[in-house]
C-alpha cells in the first residue's frame, strides 16, 4: 500500500462579488492512494472551504467538465493523479483565456456557441428502413474525432482564439470534420461551405497547441488540415470540368 503524502494545493480563487482580481489560496491536502486532483478539490470542499467552486460531472474523463490548468498544463482534474505531478505543490487554476465566473468555473458560452454553429448532429435526407449503416472502414475516418469530449482545452490553448473571438476554433472545426467525414451524413457540401468561411479553417495558423494539449490525444490540427484538403479537392474538381 502506498504511504500517504502531504501536498499543498494552491488554488486560484475569485469571487466577483468581493474580489477585484483573482488571488491564490493554499490548502493542505493528504493524498491517500491514487487520489486525483478532483479528489483533492473535494477534500478541500468537504473539510476546509465549502465555498470553493469547480465543475465536474462524470469523474471518469468523459464529460469534459473538469478541464483546468494544473501545474502549468492543461489537464482534466478527474484524470490527473496527484502523485503523477511529482511535486508537493499543486497549483490549480481555471481554463485560461475564458472569463471567470467564480474560482475554477469559467464562462464557456462562446465555446459552445461555436460548436452549435457547425450543426453538431446528423443531417440526412433519406430515411432508411432500419438504420444508417456504416462499415468499419468508413468508421475509421472519424475514429479520432468522435472521442472529443468538448472540454474546451484546445479552444483555451489556441493563440488564434485569444486574439480573434470570431474564429470557430479547434473543437468546433473538429466537430465539423466529424460530420463531414461521416459516411452517413448528407450535408457535406453545406458543411464544407460553412467552415471555409473567413473565420473557419483558413483562420488556423497551424500552431498545434490544440493537438499538444488535448487530454484525449485528438489532433484538431489534423482535422482542420483534412477539411482544407477536401475544400481544395472540391475546387480543383470544379475548375477541371
Ligand atoms: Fe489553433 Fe490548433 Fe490551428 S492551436 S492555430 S487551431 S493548429
Ligand atoms: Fe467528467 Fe472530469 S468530471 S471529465
Amino acid at each position: 500500500m502506498l504511504p500517504d503524502i502531504n501536498v499543498t494545493f494552491k488554488i486560484q480563487r475569485f469571487d466577483p462579488a468581493v474580489d477585484e482580481r483573482p488571488r491564490f489560496e493554499s490548502y493542505p491536502v493528504t493524498v491517500q492512494g491514487m487520489m486525483t486532483v478532483m479528489d483533492g478539490l473535494w477534500q478541500i470542499f468537504e473539510t476546509m472551504d465549502s465555498t470553493l467552486s469547480f465543475r465536474f460531472a462524470c469523474r471518469e474523463g468523459i464529460c469534459g467538465s473538469c478541464a483546468m490548468y494544473i501545474n502549468g498544463s492543461y489537464r482534466l482534474a478527474c484524470q490527473t493523479q496527484i502523485r503523477s505531478l511529482k511535486s508537493r505543490d499543486v497549483s490549480v487554476g481555471p481554463l485560461p483565456h475564458f472569463t471567470i465566473i467564480r474560482d475554477l468555473v469559467v464562462d464557456m458560452s462562446a465555446f459552445f456557441e461555436k460548436v452549435e454553429h457547425v450543426i453538431p448532429y446528423f443531417q440526412t435526407l433519406s430515411t432508411p428502413e432500419k438504420e444508417h449503416l456504416q462499415s468499419p472502414g468508413e468508421r475509421r475516418h472519424i475514429n479520432e474525432a468522435v472521442d472529443c469530449i468538448l472540454c474546451g482545452i484546445c479552444y483555451s490553448a489556441c493563440p488564434v482564439v485569444w486574439f480573434n473571438k470570431e474564429y470557430l476554433g479547434p473543437a468546433a472545426l473538429t466537430k465539423a470534420y466529424r460530420f463531414i467525414a461521416d459516411s452517413r451524413d448528407e450535408a457535406m457540401k453545406d458543411r464544407l461551405a460553412q467552415v471555409s468561411s473567413e473565420d473557419g479553417v483558413w483562420r488556423c495558423h497551424d500552431i498545434f497547441n490544440c493537438a499538444d494539449s488535448c487530454p484525449k490525444n485528438i489532433s484538431p490540427a489534423d482535422a482542420i488540415g483534412k477539411i482544407r484538403r477536401r475544400i481544395l479537392a472540391k475546387k480543383l474538381r470544379r475548375s477541371s470540368k
